[in-house]
């Protein structure tokens, strides 16, 4: 076969040098046709698009042909021409075709249209597919957003330590580290486990946020993120719910809740406004496919500002439709931790639009926000989203050093482990604010994908951890 550089199916379908001769390489996706002549569906996974090869039968060799099976690899030398078809520019008449990879009849997607239960037990071979092509490469582009939106504005990426002996959030969600041999555990007389002799001589474990030395960074540098994986051993079998999943948590000194808000709501608009820009193929894609309301929903956050309302105000919004006789499953009162119905109906039936949310009641937040002056809420944020519920959590700071212990002792938190956290209010405190959005969230509501599953590669959920 003649060696010829070969073109991505992306770039081929904007060429218009017709008659010129190139190579592509991509798998087989569809192929018809008749006795004389086939029509070969080709994708490389560079865009949503195949490119079609025609094959004029006779004059390749029989043996060769039979291998041209749904999800064969192939490499293609043919002439560009122009395409007599709708809705493509540029097909390939192909000259030479060499076969790179067979692929017999137990290849898993053969037919089209499989449910997305099912290709989750292949999500080795789904990202084959239209739909998971689509979500992955808006995934790439959602990355290079957040990078870009903060490196513009003058923020640091700072990476936090993924092993760590401290709960930042204090709900003993954590995966553990360990070297010990669990089958011979060391105890003392209380039947406590002795670390001394593991790794790292203390108990670990996997983040579940770099919030902590993120506010070290912060209260260096000035305007931080990190943007990495962090861990969380909830037992939460939700379609919004990953054990790992990747955190971006801006951190800045000297805003207070108010820029908080504006940061946190400038930053989303630009993320879904990037996929507008960046992915339009891959969005119509998913619109026509799953949700029909989704380029409307994209374009909708972007309008107008999000709605900014107390926890209090928003309670006594529930309490009042509960009382108008609308039905929830979990109970609405003040204190009470809200659940995505609750969060779903003050976006999507009360505003029909974003909503932050603050000031929350403190014994349902965690022990580093900013208390206020009420000593009863702290200054919380969490910003809900239509279809989502909490696309982001955040607050301003506790800067006191004695107020910050003081809670510090009233949530048992271990003192000893803290030690580090709290010279950041010892030396030199000042008032700083940050937020942390799941990054899945995100790809959820720019895909319009239903299950959180369904925008990662390879999830991890309780009881799952194939691939
Ligand atoms: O609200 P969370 O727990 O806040 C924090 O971890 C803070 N330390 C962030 C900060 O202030 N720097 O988590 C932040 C966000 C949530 O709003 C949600 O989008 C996402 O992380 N998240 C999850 N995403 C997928 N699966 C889970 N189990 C998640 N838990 C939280
Ligand atoms: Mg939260």
């Amino acid at each position: 076969m003649e060696k010829i550089s070969r073109t991505k199916v992306v770039d081929v379908l904007r060429r218009t040098d017709f008659g010129a001769t190139v190579n592509v390489k991509g798998w087989v996706r569809t192929r018809r046709g008749s006795k004389q002549v086939n029509f070969i569906a080709l994708n490389d996974g560079s865009t949503i698009h195949n490119v079609q090869i025609v094959v004029d039968l006779e004059t390749f060799d029989e043996e060769m042909l039979k291998q041209i099976t749904t999800g064969a690899c192939l490499s293609v030398n043919g002439i560009l021409t122009e395409s007599p078809g709708a809705g493509q520019n540029a097909e390939i008449q192909a000259t030479e075709i060499q076969v790179l990879g067979t692929c017999d009849n137990t290849y898993p997607l053969q037919k089209k249209g499989h449910s997305l239960e099912f290709l989750r037990e292949v999500a080795h071979l789904r990202p084959r597919t239209n739909t998971f092509g689509a979500v992955f490469r808006i995934s790439h582009h959602m990355s290079m957003a957040i990078h870009q939106f903060f490196h513009e504005r003058g923020f640091f990426n700072f990476h936090t330590p993924l092993i760590t002996a401290s709960d930042c959030e204090g709900a003993g969600q954590m995966f553990q580290v360990t070297t010990l041999n669990l089958y011979d555990l060391k105890k003392d007389e209380n039947g406590s486990i002795l670390y001394d002799d593991d790794f790292f001589g203390r108990q670990t474990s996997l983040t579940v946020s770099g919030q902590l030395e993120g506010e070290l960074a912060a209260t260096a540098l000035g305007a931080i993120y990190t943007f990495g994986p962090t861990f969380r051993a909830e037992n939460s079998n939700t379609p919004r719910h990953l054990a790992e999943f990747w955190m971006v948590e801006p951190e800045v000194a000297f805003n207070e809740i108010g820029e908080n808000m504006d940061l946190a709501e400038d930053f989303i608009k630009y993320c879904v406004q990037w996929a507008l820009d960046h992915c339009m193929d891959d969005i119509t894609f998913l619109n026509n496919m799953f949700d029909k309301g989704l380029i409307e929903r994209l374009q909708g956050v972007l309008k107008d500002s999000f709605v900014r309302l107390t926890y209090t105000e928003g309670i006594r919004i529930l309490e009042e439709a509960v009382a108008g006789g609308r039905a929830f499953e979990f109970p609405v009162y003040w204190g009470a931790d809200l659940a995505s119905e609750h969060e779903r109906y003050l976006v999507e039936e009360h505003f029909k639009r974003p909503v932050i949310l603050t000031d929350y009641p403190k014994e349902i937040k965690s022990f580093y926000m900013k208390q206020n002056e009420d000593g009863k809420t702290v200054r919380a944020m969490d910003v809900l989203f239509p279809k989502i519920g909490e696309i982001i959590g955040g607050s301003e700071r506790e800067a006191d050093y004695n107020k910050l212990m003081t809670r510090i002792q009233e949530m048992n938190i271990p003192m000893k482990d803290m030690w580090w956290y709290l010279d950041t209010r010892k030396f030199g405190t000042c008032p700083h604010s940050g937020f942390g959005m799941g990054f899945e969230r995100l790809l959820l509501f720019v895909t319009g994908m239903s299950n959180i599953r369904d925008v990662i590669p390879f999830p991890r959920t309780p009881r799952n951890a194939e691939f």
